[in-house]
Formats: structure tokens, C-alpha cells, sequence
């Protein structure tokens, strides 16, 4: 089992923002990542329609024989988690719950702001999972749809993505809240300019979270890579539903490294 690969899939490139951490954080583990790059954005979509992309995304990578399986789009995670744990027999890892155990440990006013997709925060995943942490914790969620273009097109900084944001976060700044979850896969990548603008708030990356909660699932059930014990590299493997071109072009961004290994597929009928 432990050389078996982590699966991990998002809506598109975003998830690499997830990928990095767990690489970082457990580098021996061979990993495959699956980005449905045809069909992004699913933070627009119907729940019904997330649904079905998500199996169809769950479905290929179970073929691919994974020992566990990270959904890496917070989209998916607030919508679908639940059918897709039940269809399979591996561990699933979603990103809210990671996320909004953070936030809870981190909050002192218990005042705390959740940023993500449309469907995302019309979910209200973060809130019932804090709610379910501490029932006392006031939650302000905001959807922010024009970041994930912003970051896709390669603007996370400069005058744009600032006003971009500002504009955005200036009611979240009037809550006073004291901590912020990004939730969704592309905001890490806009990090600086977030923090700039609510300057007090501590910034709560799901990803960095998520990834701590594979590493200890591992450990747990003794199924970490051997070569990790020896300090081997492991293998990235990419596939993508659409041209692999535009994936390498923007997703050695969020990576911060070449992406060699890639394929096109087809999902869906
Ligand atoms: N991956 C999505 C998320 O984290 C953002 C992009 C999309 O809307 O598909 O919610």
C-alpha cells in the first residue's frame, strides 16, 4: 500500500496549490493529480453538476489504484464530499474541515470571515463545519468570483489585483473579523496582496491544512511511501481533460516547478 499513489483531483489548475504542500510535507509519496481543465469552473455550477464531475473525476483515479484520495477543489469539498466518501473504500480528504479546524484554533475575537466561490459559500460548508467546532463562533462568508481569473491570468500583484481585492474585502474588514480562510484552491496565490489589505487578520490556507491531515492519516494507518524513509523523490503525474499546454503554462506557477509528466484524458460519456 505504501507505494501505491495519492490521488489527488480539482476542477482544474488550482488544486496544484494543494499538491504543493503535500509534496512538500511528504516528498517521497508518488502523486497523481487530475485536473478537469474542460470543465472549470465548477464554482458556478449546479450542486447536481459538481456531483457528477466529481464521481466521473473519483472514478478515474480509483482506476489508477490510489491509497487515498484528496479533493483538492473547495467547490467540490462543500458540495460532494459526502456521496463521494460513501462510494469508496479509501480515505477521503476534503479541505473545508482542515480548513475551519485551523480557523478555530486560530480565531481569539471568534469572529471569523470565509472568502470562496459562489457555490461554495452558497454551501455554508465552513459554517456548519466551525458550528460544529464551536457553536458561538460568528462566521461572515463572502464570495470572491473574479480572484480565480485574477490568479489564472498571472496577476497577484500589482495595482489590479489590489484594488481587485480591496474592493472585495473592504466589508469583511468592517466585521472585524480576525481570521480569514481562504477557500478556495486559487487564493493562496494571492496571498500577499490579501494580507496586505486586512493587515491585522491571520490568513487561514487550507491547503497548508489539508496537506497536515494526509501526512497524519498516513502515519496512522502505516502507509507512507518507503522511499520516504530513505528521501527519495516521488513521482508527479498530471492529467488533464483539456490542452496540456495552457496546464503547464499556468500551473508551473502555482507549483513552482516543472510539470513533465502530463496527459490528456476524457471523462464523462
Ligand atoms: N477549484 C475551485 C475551488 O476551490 C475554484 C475554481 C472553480 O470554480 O472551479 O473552489
Amino acid at each position: 500500500m505504501s507505494y501505491q499513489p495519492i490521488g489527488i483531483f480539482d476542477s482544474g489548475v488550482g488544486g496544484l496549490t494543494v499538491l504543493k504542500e503535500v509534496s512538500r510535507i511528504l516528498p517521497s509519496e508518488n502523486i497523481i493529480y487530475l485536473g478537469d481543465t474542460a470543465r472549470v469552473p465548477y464554482g458556478i455550477r449546479s450542486a447536481e453538476t459538481v456531483t457528477r464531475y466529481s464521481f466521473e473525476c473519483t472514478e478515474f483515479l480509483l482506476r489508477q489504484d490510489i491509497k487515498l484520495l484528496i479533493v483538492a477543489c473547495n467547490t467540490v469539498s462543500a458540495i460532494s464530499l459526502k456521496e463521494i466518501r460513501e462510494k469508496v473504500s479509501i480515505p477521503v480528504i476534503g479541505v473545508i474541515e482542515p480548513g475551519a479546524r485551523a480557523a478555530v484554533n486560530s480565531t481569539k475575537n471568534r469572529r471569523i470571515g470565509i472568502i470562496g466561490t459562489e457555490a461554495t459559500i452558497k454551501s455554508s460548508a465552513y459554517l456548519k463545519a466551525i458550528k460544529a467546532l464551536d457553536k458561538d463562533i460568528e462566521v461572515f462568508g463572502l464570495p470572491c468570483p473574479l480572484f480565480v481569473p485574477l490568479v489564472e491570468e498571472g496577476w497577484t500583484d500589482g495595482i489590479i489585483a489590489r484594488l481587485v481585492v480591496e474592493k472585495y474585502l473592504k466589508d469583511m474588514m468592517y466585521r472585524g473579523v480576525d481570521t480569514l480562510v481562504l477557500g478556495c484552491t486559487h487564493y493562496p496565490l494571492l496571498k500577499g496582496v490579501i494580507q496586505d489589505v486586512m493587515n491585522k487578520v491571520c490568513l487561514v490556507d487550507s491547503a497548508i491544512e489539508t496537506a497536515k491531515v494526509v501526512r497524519d492519516i498516513l502515519e496512522e494507518q502505516r502507509a507512507k511511501s518507503k522511499e520516504q524513509r530513505a528521501g527519495d523523490q516521488g513521482r508527479l503525474k498530471f492529467y488533464v481533460t483539456d490542452s496540456t499546454e495552457k496546464f503547464v503554462n499556468v500551473g508551473e506557477r502555482f507549483l513552482g516547478k516543472r510539470i513533465d509528466d502530463i496527459e490528456k484524458i476524457n471523462l464523462g460519456r
